[in-house]
């Protein structure tokens, strides 16, 4: 039977072999939890968050889009409430002096959800009932509270003191600009304002190739409501989200649904319901949405002294919105789509074959153009196709190599189509359409290219 790691494994090398995912600072032996994107990664990353921009703020008439920075006022982190409760709690094996978060321990050793447990139950219980994972001694200390939050310096005339935060999540820019957008944009409640950016944690067990890294970008929704429609917005917002999983080709079979019972809720939140997805390594947390009630805006008002309400244009009345947050990860949705994608197939003809079934409209490269053989002028005659699709998708041209390891390079990149120019292509001015999925090919006249693909690639 294979292993969780197992699992994962034939995804990690793929990443690496096909340009998706690099380990972070390689040539230096590598830097723990980070890692770098290759070309078809941030490809791929790229057409998530356009898809996501596209389908959440362009096509909606209620959202509008913020860029807010990294660095905010440390102050915003003492309103938010993370200095003081955006913590985990971290425990270490005396013997070996490995780190664990004592939660994790506990679940993974025992099958018991440590979520609302106090420090001292889980030291107990660790104690008396779990062996150290790496070295299989019983000897922890106690367990006790970890800051995820990166701390900066900056520079020595700062008027609040040296330190600054690298923010843990984008929403509270949202939040300190809430003034700033009710100002100068046209927008009435209901309304949401996106943000994608980078995030960092300081994790303790970062892990599972890109599930729980240090450094990731989120995109987030903060839309504001009338406290009346939270629920309504709530079951709307949920909708949406599934919504979003299907329009990037996720399989509905592996997305389900987990609510945060009330004594695991975050202190900013009344209502939490994960998406979780069918990982190699199991069930865990892909999305969230949250109720934020009107806890940022008006800990941000009493933070700053000023003064952050809107105003209904009709009935003149003045209120704090309150919120509800749907938030995505990038690096997860790039992950589960690694994993919903991947199949090693068995041929025929005794190979296999691996290949990436990605949506179309999120794959890296939406289509491959090869010569036959590197010969004119079936070279010449591929290139003038080539530049004619880069000009609409983004296409790759290969002349180098057998023509069938060209595509199976492709079917590990998932690229759902490849053009090949033959011998007959000089005769009738007609190519081959290589469908990804099906290794169907169908010859294509080249005047009609353009029009077929279109309809594809949709
Ligand atoms: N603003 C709310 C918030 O930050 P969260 O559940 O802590 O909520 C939101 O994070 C999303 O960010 C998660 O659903 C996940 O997709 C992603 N995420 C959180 N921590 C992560 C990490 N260490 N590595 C990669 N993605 C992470």
């Amino acid at each position: 039977m294979s292993t969780i790691q197992d699992r994962l494994k034939p995804i990690v090398a793929l990443c690496k072999r096909r340009g998706f995912v690099y380990p972070g600072s390689e040539i230096y032996g590598g830097f723990a939890n980070t890692y770098s994107f290759g070309p078809y990664g941030a490809e791929l990353k790229k057409n998530i968050k356009d898809l996501w921009w596209k389908m959440f703020v362009h096509e909606r008439r209620d959202m509008v889009g913020l860029d807010g920075p990294i660095l905010l006022h440390p102050k915003v982190w003492a309103a938010s409430g993370h200095v003081e409760g955006f913590n985990d709690a971290l425990i270490d094996c005396k013997s070996c002096k490995g780190r664990f978060r004592a939660d994790h321990l506990i679940e993974n050793a025992l099958k018991l959800d440590a979520d609302g447990m106090s420090l001292p139950q889980m030291t107990d219980i660790i104690r008396s009932k779990v062996k150290c994972p790496k070295c299989g001694a019983s000897d922890f200390t106690e367990a006790r509270h970890f800051n995820l939050m990166f701390q900066t310096q900056m520079s020595k005339t700062s008027a609040d003191g040296d330190v600054a935060y690298l923010r843990p999540e984008t929403a509270q820019a949202i939040f300190v600009d809430f003034k700033n957008i009710i100002d100068t944009m046209r927008v009435r409640i209901p309304f949401g304002v996106a943000q994608i950016g980078k995030a960092f944690r300081n994790e303790i067990t970062p892990g599972n190739f890109v599930f729980r890294v240090i450094e990731f970008e989120q995109m987030e929704i903060e839309y504001f409501i009338k406290e009346s429609a939270w629920e309504a917005t709530f079951d709307r917002w949920l909708q949406s989200m599934h919504e979003w999983c299907r329009a990037i080709g996720l399989k509905e079979s592996r997305i389900h649904e987990k609510e945060h019972p009330k004594e695991q809720l975050s202190h900013y939140s009344k209502r939490t319901v994960d998406l979780v997805y069918d990982f190699p390594f199991g069930r865990s947390e892909l999305y969230g949405l949250a109720y934020r009630t009107d806890f940022d805006l008006k800990r941000h008002a009493e933070y700053s002294g000023q003064t952050i309400e809107y105003t209904d244009p009709e009935t003149r009345e003045k209120f704090v919105p309150h919120v509800i947050e749907p938030t995505f990860g990038v690096e997860r949705t790039l992950l589960a789509l690694l994993c919903d994608a991947y199949e090693e197939q068995q041929l025929d003809n005794g190979e296999t074959r691996t290949v990436l079934h990605f949506a179309p409209r999120i794959a890296p490269i939406k289509v491959a153009i090869f010569p036959l053989m590197k010969k004119e002028p079936l070279s010449e005659k591929a290139q003038k196709i080539f530049a004619e699709l880069k000009r609409f998708w983004y296409c790759e041209y290969d002349e180098s190599g057998q023509i069938g390891k060209r595509y199976r390079r492709q079917d590990e990149l998932g690229t759902p189509f490849c053009i090949t120019v033959d011998f007959d292509t000089l005769e009738n001015d007609t190519v081959t359409l290589r469908d990804r999925d099906t290794m169907q090919q169908i010859r294509v006249p080249c005047s009609q290219l353009l029009e077929v693909l279109s309809e594809k690639l949709k």
